[in-house]
């Protein structure tokens, strides 16, 4: 198994502090700081997460629910984003070109995928010449933090891990301490949460107990 990433979900971070809230989480342990990007088809609410200044070297992990990927590589690649992750619902036919753009930027590109879509839907892009580096898996519907994770999704990540040993899975949606270890012996690496870090009284124990669950 790929070594554990720990990323806490910045949406879920008190937004008129947001600076201070990401330098708290690193301080926590977190390994990277997940940024959100929705608008449109995606969510009920149109909202763009504009990264902040932050301090130099955090990994800005951004998960991009839009429907026009492809209009924010430039963007996001000059605001210092580390990886880039798209949805395959979003990006049938563009996908080839969506990689190649996100590489050139020197981000890492993945690709997400919603509770509804088959995982047989991402093994084009993890096949071909010019792979995405990671897959995360939606354990909620897009949309916001704090709802209930979806057990039925694990198995998609245990169909990953098996088929790509080496590969960065990361799960998204309902994380913390009461389903990390379903997530975790199903395959999944890394690790998006929201309202269990920020809601906890000490995030670091979360992050830590997290941590520990995958590197089992
Ligand atoms: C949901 C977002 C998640 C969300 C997770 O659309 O992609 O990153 O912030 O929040 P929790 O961990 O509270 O479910
Ligand atoms: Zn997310």
């Amino acid at each position: 198994m790929p070594i554990a990433k720990i990323a806490p979900s910045m949406l879920s971070s008190d937004f008129a502090n947001l600076a201070s809230e990401a330098d708290r989480m690193i301080q926590c342990g977190a390994d990277w700081l997940h940024m959100d990007i929705m608008a449109n088809i995606f969510s009920k609410f149109y909202w763009v997460l504009v990264l902040v200044p932050l301090q130099d070297g955090a990994y800005l992990d951004c998960h991009l629910m839009v429907t026009n990927p492809l209009d924010y590589v430039e963007p996001l690649g000059k605001a210092g984003a580390s990886g880039f992750t798209f949805h395959v619902e979003a990006s049938k036919d563009n996908w080839q070109e969506l990689v190649q753009q996100i590489k050139s930027r020197g981000m890492k590109p993945g690709v997400a995928l919603k509770p509804g879509t088959p995982v047989e839907e991402v093994y084009p892009l993890l096949d071909g010449e010019n792979p995405v580096e990671m897959v995360l898996v939606m354990t909620v519907e897009p949309g916001f933090g704090g709802q209930k994770f979806m057990p039925e999704t694990m198995e998609k990540v245990r169909d990953l891990r098996k088929k790509y040993p080496s590969l960065d899975i990361e799960v998204d949606g309902g994380l913390g301490p009461s389903t990390i270890d379903a997530a975790a012996s199903a395959g999944a690496n890394c690790i998006v949460a929201g309202s269990s870090v920020f809601g906890a009284p000490e995030p670091a124990q979360v992050i830590s107990l997290m941590r520990k669950s995958v590197e089992v």
